[in-house]
């Protein structure tokens, strides 16, 4: 159907559980207005972008180029995986960083996590992760690694970096600074792993029972 929005199994039911929280702390303005894309609903997405850059005059290299900075290739967006959502506001008349003005938004900056969602592409990152701000764009990643990014600041490319360092302790190529974040990291994952367990760090332990492991190379881009 048109206006079905899916979601992956795994994300779904903490994105319910996390938007009545929301509903509950009187965010009652929230909707998902994008999340499971199929390729050519990407590829659709992207050209028709490069063509309305082109018909205001901008050639095609410079208008690849621009979308590039805010929208995935078609095969490379994570909307793919069906683990990503787009928020907006019924205030907000399109996609942008008009969502950070909203109460959903300062809610989801302390409590995404706590439902395994991460804001994917952070003001401060654009360098690292090759894409725009987006306030409204979020991923989950389960509550583990969801815990461990909030705390530690790390945004997801980051996050994968120090997983390299923690999965290869041998290779020539880490520094012994490196290693040793990434033993400082690996205590930090073990310490999440108990809290985790001991439901110190869940209100709702229930809904996370998908969650994906610390170390599941399907979670990575
Ligand atoms: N806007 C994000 C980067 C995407 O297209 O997947
Ligand atoms: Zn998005």
């Amino acid at each position: 159907k048109k206006d079905t929005i899916y979601l992956y199994k795994t994300a779904l039911y903490p994105l319910q559980a996390m938007m009545d929280a929301m509903f509950s702390n009187d965010i009652d303005d929230v909707f998902v207005t994008s999340a499971y894309r199929r390729y050519d609903k990407q590829k659709q997405l992207f050209d028709g972008y490069v063509e309305k850059l082109m018909n205001k005059g901008m050639s095609y290299d410079k208008a690849y180029a621009e979308v590039l900075k805010d929208t995935a290739l078609p095969g490379q967006s994570e909307h793919q995986t069906g683990l990503c959502i787009d928020f907006m506001t019924l205030s907000m008349d399109e996609l942008d960083n008009t969502f950070e003005d909203t109460k959903a938004f300062k809610w989801l900056k302390d409590n995404a996590w706590k439902y395994g969602f991460v804001l994917r592409y952070p003001e401060d990152k654009v360098s690292i992760t090759g894409y725009s701000y987006e306030s409204w764009h979020y991923r989950f990643v389960g509550l583990e690694v969801a815990s461990i990014m909030y705390q530690t600041g790390l945004c997801y490319e980051e996050y994968l970096e120090y997983l390299k360092v923690y999965i290869s302790p041998d290779d020539k190529q880490v520094t012994n600074t490196e290693r040793g974040r990434a033993r400082k990291f690996s205590s930090l994952c073990s310490l999440y792993r108990y809290l985790y367990k001991h439901k110190y760090i869940s209100q709702n332990p229930s809904v996370f029972v998908d969650k994906p492991k610390l170390h599941d190379k399907a979670i990575i881009r």
